[in-house]
């Protein structure tokens, strides 16, 4: 069973320090997007470093020798939290138009014909022995995983039901590429719904190997603790983060 005791305290703490400080809150927002950014594209391979990727989007600046892609993916990342921001804000349903609309902010300029569009071949994840559902079956799990979310969402604990979500779509694997990244945007869009800050997975060694593990755990012996662990942990950190910033 997974402990969330010390998540939901340092949430009321927070809580009860609200309204928090704007300018406290401005200048969180601004670091936090540019470590979640990082983070995420880091875990798919893009070489950009931490202070590049702030470059990129605080500066508006290209970092030479790097390709046009790896600039691309730091702009998407970046406008996919801001559509999560306003989902957020005007308090819009989670459904199938959200999800694709993000994997389509994740892939545009990078690979137009498939972003925003589920995958219509089979895919294997590597490193994995799971199999991800064949692609003709993806439609269907899909509108499962969202009927799940529905029946879930009042009773599981917002971390629970964020990190889960997330397993879930991975499992399901439901594009051709991008499905780690818009994955982390959907468990983090539940977590901002629900009054908490983002979790962010770390790219170093130690948290990415952690990451893998705990998910092959979940898809090939459906334990799922680890990976809700792990994720707990981050939205931990974050927590950590944001009181540090705002307490008196
Ligand atoms: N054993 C596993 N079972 C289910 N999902 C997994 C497993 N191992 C990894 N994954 C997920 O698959 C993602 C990789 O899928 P894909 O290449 O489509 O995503 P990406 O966004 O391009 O890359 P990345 O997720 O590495 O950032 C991983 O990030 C992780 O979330
Ligand atoms: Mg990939």
């Amino acid at each position: 069973m997974n402990d969330f005791t010390e998540v939901t305290e340092l949430k009321n703490e927070l809580d009860q320090l609200r309204p928090l400080p704007s300018a406290a809150v401005k200048n969180l927002n601004e670091v936090l997007r540019v470590e979640w950014t990082y983070n995420s594209n880091a875990i798919e391979g893009n070489t950009l470093s931490l202070i590049e990727t702030k470059v990129v989007l605080e500066d508006g600046l290209t970092i030479g020798g790097k390709r046009l892609k790896e600039h691309f993916e730091v702009i998407n990342h970046s406008e996919a939290i801001d559509y999560i921001e306003e989902h957020v804000l005007k308090d819009k349903k989670l459904d199938e138009r959200t999800l694709k609309n993000l994997h389509y902010l994740v892939l545009k300029n990078i690979d137009n014909e498939n972003a925003g569009n589920y995958r219509n071949i089979n895919v294997r994840i590597s490193g994995s022995v799971h199999e991800p559902p064949n692609f003709l079956q993806v439609p269907q799990e899909m509108s499962n995983l969202l009927s799940w979310y529905e029946d879930n969402k009042g009773d599981l604990h917002p971390v629970e039901l964020a990190a889960l979500f997330h397993f879930k779509f991975v499992y399901i694997h439901p594009f051709s590429d991008g499905n780690g990244r818009t994955a982390r945007l959907l468990m983090n869009l539940i977590l901002m719904e629900n009054g908490y800050p983002p979790a962010i997975v770390k790219a170093e060694h130690e948290q990415r190997l952690k990451y893998y593990e705990t998910l092959e755990l979940a898809s090939v012996k459906q334990i799922y603790s680890p990976f809700i662990e792990l994720i707990t942990g981050c939205v931990r950190d974050s927590l950590n983060i944001y009181l540090k910033a705002v307490k008196p």
